[in-house]
């Protein structure tokens, strides 16, 4: 995405855990165009300090993209709450306080008022599959889309992939033990 957008000459501000990942597209394009910043979407501050960094260097933000999720495999009886709790940190409450701040900032920032809300949900946030549950909760859009019903500024999408064949969700994807009471005897 960041590419993409440096490629059509727009300006992106890339917004990831480990900022040097980005070190091949840093020596190929002008810092006026790509900025690159440390966030953890599951700090808050690190998000609002973006914000207040793109109101201060760019002045407005025409997409903010949500990307940032990892998916978490195993039976919700054989998932402990804090595994599952801490992918909700990221997948659910990180996109939350993102998109939260992203439209405040289409409506205090941005004139003319207005921007775009994109984000990475999961086709398993719309169809249950098994060993999946906890994700699939954490991807279900619905939430989203009712801050774009509430906030009539904002162009909502949400993307839905399904399963990239060796995508590389898989690096970060915790795996839980299978539990007793669903395997064979
Ligand atoms: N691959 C699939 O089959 C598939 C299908 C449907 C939806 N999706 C969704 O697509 C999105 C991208 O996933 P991917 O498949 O491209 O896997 P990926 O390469 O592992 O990308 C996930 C990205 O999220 C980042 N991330 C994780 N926790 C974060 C945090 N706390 N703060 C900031 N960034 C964080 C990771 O950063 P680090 O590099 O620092 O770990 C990584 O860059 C995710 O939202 C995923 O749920 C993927």
């Amino acid at each position: 995405m960041t590419k993409t957008v440096l490629d059509n000459g727009d300006i992106a501000i890339a917004t990831l855990r480990k900022p040097s990942a980005l070190d091949d597209l840093k020596a190929k394009y002008p810092a006026s165009r790509l900025h690159i910043l440390k966030l953890d979407v599951v700090n808050k501050d690190d998000i609002t300090a973006a914000f207040e960094y793109a109101k201060k260097e760019v002045g407005r933000i025409d997409v903010v993209f949500n990307n940032a999720g990892y998916s978490l495999t195993g039976e919700i009886e054989g998932t402990p709450d804090d595994i599952a709790k801490r992918m909700f940190d990221v997948n659910f409450w990180g996109a939350m306080n993102v998109s939260k701040e992203a439209v405040r900032f289409f409506r205090e920032v941005n004139k003319p008022q207005g921007g775009k809300l994109w984000t990475v949900s999961s086709m398993a946030g719309i169809v249950p599959l098994a060993s999946l549950g906890y994700y699939s909760a954490s991807k279900h859009g619905n939430v989203l889309e009712t801050v774009d019903e509430e906030h009539s500024m904002t162009g909502y999408i949400s993307i839905s992939p399904g399963r990239r064949h060796g995508g590389p969700c898989r690096r970060t994807r915790p795996k839980v033990e299978h539990q007793g009471v669903y395997c064979a005897p």
